[in-house]
């Protein structure tokens, strides 16, 4: 079950209605029991001692007040520790969590008092960011996937209405909020629907019936089309599929003057069954996410059309599956991408790579400022960083400090990891130019460096390995049940900062 939400800002003073609830803060050092004397008495509440050491849960320092009498029926009180372990996730995974909490709670509005900038600005860059954190946790604990439940229940009416000092901010926080989590929703959608409904040629209908109507221009190369550009890259691992691969285009353009042209690619590998180099089923189970990262770029591309960014976006995602069949792709074989270079393939799994060394080339001829890439490209990076972490992999120090920032910000988290060229060593192939695959150690690291064979060297470029946090994880309140949507605010927080 899902809310029809409805996220308004508060114009009146605290008033409430029947089945409403309250959210509060206190941000301050002293124990959360002193404070909730003089709030209750100030709500009319004397609380007495039993019902206070009833509801207050002292470790989580929060308290849940049901009201037997009078309104709102509910009141979370909960303390907010600001210290070198706050993080600026508090809000949006405390109200992700509190959303999922509401169902079936038969509550019909949620009146949010927001805590006073002034203790919070050490960590948040403005009043806006923090507003923003909130209102993403509230979408974020709405999200389903349940297309495919057959007793699905009828979504309730749920109104928030949030209180804040300054209600310009807040309104434009609230219209910025919930065009981005539109985006970030669209963008789940595809990447949780599985590779049988989601195939190469969906995942373009999807994405051509979603974005042309904001204006923004999709083309797709079908499978003549790829052979004509010679992308003999994404036709082999494309090959042993009945599902035909092709190369998603979007073309996003401002009506002013944009300030700066971007291609981002995506890979977009809608099931990764390894190929002949076939997966184990534990390791198969997770791949219809393999195309996150496209998933990723078409949702930053709705997003920045929804809200109209001032930068010119070209979208770029190659979409195949990677299957078994009598034309499939092998090791040994060696292929000759868009680009002339030859690429000795070792191993079928490392299909990703392949794929968008075409998609990058295409993107480096469409001669933009920057390329930032997108793909859920190796569990190697996972090793690494775990699932609470992208791997960040550039040359460019003004991309990646842009980039990292822009990950504290929307706590989608990027870490650099190395990128000297030492590592091209590791890739060499005795009878092409470049091989599919490295030696196990530095796994993350060779996968981005084969990427940059195909990559204008001219042009600033970053990749991003998404595998961990794209994926369903149990580090926080919202990426539990369902693939994550990772890349979207992050981006959308990068462009609109441009
Ligand atoms: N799609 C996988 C990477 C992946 C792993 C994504 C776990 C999400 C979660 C990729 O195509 C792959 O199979 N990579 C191989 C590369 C290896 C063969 C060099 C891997 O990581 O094992
Ligand atoms: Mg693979
Ligand atoms: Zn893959």
């Amino acid at each position: 079950m899902h809310f029809n939400l409805k996220i308004n800002s508060a114009k009146d003073e605290l008033s409430f209605k029947k089945n409403s609830a309250l959210v509060k803060f206190f941000v301050e050092s002293k124990k959360l029991e002193k404070t909730l004397d003089d709030f209750f008495i100030s709500l009319n509440y004397p609380l007495g001692k039993i019902q206070k050491k009833n509801f207050l849960d002292k470790k989580s320092n929060e308290l849940t007040y049901y009201s037997h009498s009078g309104e709102p029926s509910v009141l979370f009180i909960k303390k907010v520790k600001i210290d070198k372990d706050f993080s600026t996730d508090f809000f949006r995974n405390y109200f992700a969590g509190l959303v999922t909490s509401l169902k079936k709670k038969n509550l019909n509005s949620v009146h949010v008092v927001v805590p006073s900038f002034l203790d919070l600005k050490d960590h948040f860059e403005n009043e806006s960011q923090l507003l923003r954190s909130l209102i993403e946790g509230i979408h974020l604990g709405n999200y389903t996937f349940d297309n495919y439940k057959s007793d699905k229940e009828k979504p309730e009416e749920l109104s928030f209405f949030i209180h804040y000092t300054d209600q310009k901010i807040l309104s434009s926080a609230i219209d910025y909020s919930n065009k981005l989590m539109n985006a970030v929703f669209f963008s789940r959608d595809l990447v949780n629907e599985p590779s049988i409904t989601l195939t190469p040629e969906e995942l373009a209908n999807r994405t051509k019936k979603e974005l042309t109507k904001l204006g923004v221009k999709v083309s797709v190369f079908n499978k003549a089309e790829l052979k004509r550009r010679k992308m003999n890259a994404i036709l082999a691992v494309g090959g042993a599929s009945d599902k035909p691969p092709c190369l998603i285009t979007m073309h996003y353009k401002p009506s002013g003057k944009a300030k700066r042209k971007i291609a981002l690619v995506g890979k977009g590998v809608c099931y990764d069954s390894g190929g002949l180099s076939i997966k184990p089923t534990s390791s198969m189970i997770e791949m219809k996410a393999d195309m996150a990262g496209g998933g990723a770029v078409i949702g930053i591309i709705k997003a920045a059309a929804m809200m109209k960014l001032p930068v010119e976006i070209i979208g770029v995602v190659p979409a195949v599956e990677n299957m078994i069949g009598g034309s499939s792709y092998k090791p040994g074989d060696v292929v000759k991408a868009a680009s002339g270079k030859t690429i000795e393939v070792k191993d079928t799994d490392a299909e990703g790579r392949i794929v968008l060394a075409d998609a990058l080339h295409y993107a480096s001829q469409q001669k933009p400022d920057e390329i930032i890439d997108f793909a859920t490209l190796t569990g190697a990076v996972v090793v690494a960083l775990g699932d609470i972490a992208a791997g960040l992999f550039t040359n460019d120090d003004r991309l990646a400090d842009e980039l990292l920032q822009s990950g504290k910000n929307t706590y989608e988290r990027l870490w650099r990891l190395p990128f000297w060229k030492d590592y091209n060593e590791m890739i060499k192939s005795d009878i092409a130019d470049v091989s599919n695959l490295g030696p196990r150690w530095g796994g993350a690291i060779t996968a981005g460096k084969f990427l940059e064979h195909f990559v204008d060297e001219k042009i600033p470029w970053a990749h991003i390995d998404l595998a961990g946090p794209a994926i369903k994880h149990k580090s926080n309140n919202y990426t539990e049940k369902y693939d994550t949507g990772f890349g979207v605010r992050l981006m959308v927080e990068y462009l609109s900062k441009i």
